[in-house]
This record gives C-alpha cells, sequence and structure tokens, in this order.
C-alpha cells in the first residue's frame, strides 16, 4: 500500500489525471538513457519528502537527488535567495567580474581552511556540475605534469571510481559498463585496487612517475559501493605523489560538503593527506547545478589564461545560493547534528542488518553516507522501499545507499528505516 497525503495538501495538482496523460505522451520525447519506475512523477519536496501529485503519493527521500538536496527539498532561504538574485542579475558570463562569483570563491577558500579542508587551498574555478569540476581537475593536472615533461600525462585512478559521464570523467571512471561503449577514452589511465598494499601502490606510481600527471581518488567512493578509503592510505598515496610530482585530485562531490560530519571528507585526515586539488558539486547548489575545483598555488601555477572556461561557470544564481550552503554547512553545531543524525542512522540500520544477517552483509560508511552490502543485488528491496513509500538507490552491484538531507528529521529517519525493516521483512520472508 502506497502511504497516501491527504488531498488538501495538494491544491497545485488536483486536475491529476490529465497531468498524467501528458506525461505518458511526453515521456516518448526523451533518450533512452534512464530506466525509471512507471507511476512514479515527482512534483514537490519538503526537506526530506518528496510528493507525486500525479499519482498521490508522499515518499520518505533516502536519495536527496543523489546526495544533492543536503538542506532539504524546496530549502524556503534557497528559495528567496534564488528569487532575489533572479531579479538582480541571472547572468553575465566569465568575461566580467562579478561580485556572487568572487564572494563565493573567496568563501569557499576561507572556510576550507578554517573547517580543517585542503590547508594550502588557494583559488577555485566555477563550473556546472560534478562531471565538469573534475575535467577541470584532469586538465589542470595535465597541464601541470605537461609543463615538467611533455610525456607526464597519464592519470591514476581506482576500482569501483566514478567520476562522472564526460568523455574525461568517463575515462577515469572504472565501471566498464559505462566506458566501453564509447570507443577510445583518454588513453594512459591505470585502475588501481585500493586494497592492495600501500607499497605495491606506491611502486606502480614511482615506477611510471614520467609518465604519471595526476591520481584521482573519492575519500569515500560513493556510486562504487559506499567504501570509505582508510587514511592510511590517502596519507602514503599522497606522499608518494608529492614525492613524484604527482598531483593529487580528492573527488569530493558525493562526500563532501558535511556528507561525512565534516566540511569535507578530507578533512578527517592530517593536513599532509590533503590534495592538490580537490572537486565539490552536488550538494554546492542543494539542487542548483554549480560545481567547483579548487587548487593549491602549485597547480594555478599551470595554468594560463584561455586554458579552460565555461560560459555558464559561477553564474550569479548558483553563487548566491552556495554563499548560502557554505555558510549553513560550514558551522560546528550544524555538523554535530549531522553526527549525531548519522549515529542514530547507523545504530537502527546494524540493528536491522543484525536481523537479517544472512541477507546484508555489512552496513559501512562515513557520516550520512551509509551503505547496506546485500548478499545479491537488492533490487526486490528497493522495489518494495517504493512501494511502501520510502527511495533507496543503490551503489556498486549489491548495496543499498542512504544519503539523506543532512536535515532529515530523527523521526523521518525512524520511519524510513521501519519502513526499510518491513521491505526486506517482505522480500526475504
Ligand atoms: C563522486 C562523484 N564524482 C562525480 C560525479 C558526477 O557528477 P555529475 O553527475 O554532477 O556530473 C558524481 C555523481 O554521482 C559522483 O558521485
Amino acid at each position: 500500500m502506497f502511504r497516501r497525503y491527504l488531498s488538501t495538501t495538494a491544491p497545485k495538482f488536483q486536475n491529476g489525471a490529465s497531468l498524467k496523460k501528458i506525461l505518458q505522451k511526453d515521456e516518448a520525447f526523451q533518450v533512452t538513457t534512464y530506466a525509471r519506475p512507471a507511476n512514479l512523477c515527482i512534483t514537490r519536496g519538503k526537506n526530506a519528502k518528496l510528493y507525486d501529485d500525479v499519482n498521490g503519493h508522499e515518499y520518505i527521500d533516502f536519495t536527496a537527488g543523489i546526495a544533492v538536496t543536503a538542506l532539504g527539498h524546496s530549502n524556503p532561504e534557497v528559495s528567496r535567495i534564488l528569487g532575489e538574485q533572479s531579479k538582480r542579475l541571472i547572468h553575465s558570463s566569465n568575461l566580467y567580474y562579478t561580485a556572487e562569483s568572487l564572494e563565493l570563491s573567496a568563501k569557499i577558500i576561507e572556510k576550507t581552511k578554517q573547517f580543517g579542508g585542503q590547508h594550502d587551498a588557494s583559488k577555485v574555478f566555477l563550473c556546472n556540475s560534478g562531471t565538469e569540476a573534475n575535467e577541470a581537475a584532469l586538465k589542470f593536472a595535465k597541464k601541470h605534469g605537461i609543463m615538467i615533461n611533455p610525456k607526464k600525462q597519464g592519470l591514476v585512478a581506482f576500482q569501483n571510481s566514478f567520476h562522472g559521464r564526460t568523455m574525461g570523467a568517463l575515462s577515469v571512471t572504472w565501471n566498464a559498463k559505462y566506458r566501453t561503449p564509447f570507443g577510445d577514452l583518454i588513453p594512459n589511465v591505470s585502475f588501481l585496487n585500493l586494497n592492495d598494499e600501500l607499497t605495491k601502490l606506491q611502486s606502480f606510481i614511482k615506477d611510471k612517475k614520467n609518465d604519471i600527471a595526476g591520481l584521482i581518488v573519492e575519500p569515500v567512493q560513493g556510486e562504487g559501493g559506499i567504501f570509505p578509503v582508510p587514511a592510511e592510505t590517502l596519507i602514503g598515496l599522497k606522499k608518494i605523489c608529492a614525492d613524484n610530482d604527482v598531483i593529487v585530485i580528492y573527488d569530493e562531490i558525493q562526500c563532501g560538503l558535511g556528507r561525512t560530519g565534516k566540511l569535507w571528507a578530507h578533512a578527517h585526515l592530517p593536513k599532509e593527506a590533503h590534495p592538490d586539488i580537490f572537486t565539490a558539486a552536488k550538494a554546492l547548489g542543494n539542487g542548483f547545478p554549480i560545481a567547483a575545483t579548487i587548487v593549491n598555488e602549485k597547480v594555478n601555477n599551470a595554468l594560463r589564461v584561455g586554458d579552460h572556461g565555461t560560459t555558464y561557470g559561477g553564474n550569479p544564481l548558483g553563487c548566491a545560493v552556495s554563499k548560502y550552503v557554505m555558510d549553513t554547512l560550514a558551522d560546528e553545531t550544524f555538523l554535530a547534528q549531522v553526527n549525531k543524525k548519522a549515529e542514530f542512522f547507523y545504530k537502527r540500520l546494524v540493528k536491522i542488518q543484525q536481523k537479517f544477517p544472512k541477507q546484508i552483509k555489512q552496513v559501512r560508511g562515513k557520516g550520512l553516507m551509509i551503505g547496506a552490502e546485500f548478499a545479491e543485488p537488492p533490487t526486490e528491496v528497493i522495489k518494495k522501499c517504493r512501494e511502501l513509500g520510502l527511495l533507496v538507490i543503490t551503489a556498486g552491484k549489491s548495496t543499498a545507499r542512504f544519503v539523506p538531507a543532512l536535515t532529515i528529521e530523527d523521526e523521518v529517519i525512524e520511519e524510513g528505516l521501519d519502513i526499510f525493516e518491513k521491505a526486506v521483512a517482505a522480500v526475504y520472508a
């Protein structure tokens, strides 16, 4: 049974039936790249809940638009800022300065340093999506390498990585299913295994130092299955890279911005493991598309005017929202709340796992980025959750992923996990 909302809460879509017809007709005009459930069309959201007014359903949302709406759906302050800013200036390109993009860049650097992130953070490149932020990072690392030696262009990435779908970011994304249909990508990419001995990983980088420009890693791997990378691995990788002029890129697109209980996931690490470049997107605009590539002086010194660009990057609407997001997340009280919610979530999920030890092999994660690894792909569990009014996504082959709004209410966590437990019980009865 779907959870239903009172019809009075949805005045805008009382004529649901006709909207349904329009949707069915228009669906034919979208390319075949997504498999979406039938009978689900999101029309509005509020914090950690989503509403489908076409079909009359309410959902608890443990996906937050894939770790994007960290401050909740339809955050009233975000709406207010977008409205106000849109009356002043929506776009002017990167031909000219805007106060919003200058202020946001300064804020990202300032808050990063203040909250234990990249200690030598220096400059910001603003763009529009995660894949673009990584694209910039890879270009910057290659430029740095090429300036040392024209052959120093290669990239190191890791098994289970996900960095995006454009050709550069795709080249360093592990899942062959995403890469192979597109033929030739960036050459000279090596995928290493993070579970290998650190000395083995280090030897690989040292031996090929004249051919490697950069290394890219998610401090907590997201799409690949929610795998937090051990601190000692990142410390050791950074050391060997620093010794061999290899630029270290941390992809914080999913795990950054408060998700792990610190402003950045790499803020859990000692200074010597901080990256040369890190990338942020998703939560940066709480749903408004904006992303950032943050670099130190060493990287910036390799860049020249004209090396990279984007028409929309740093547009005033996105920057105005992001300033608010940064101010809200970079706050010890807010982050303490995230950690409290995460502990609550984790403990309850472990209890569920203990009731189904054969079906759920492990619960792992960091902060509110949590995975429950099943013995088999949890497709039926996810489907059952949806039927019962809970949205959950997968990660890797067999992990159910929980990345709710960081502002999710405790009772909504509880209610959502009740549904999850019911779904697991129903599937494995
Ligand atoms: C770690 C990571 N990097 C990059 C991306 C790509 O971001 P976008 O979809 O905004 O291009 C994602 C998206 O899921 C991600 O999780």
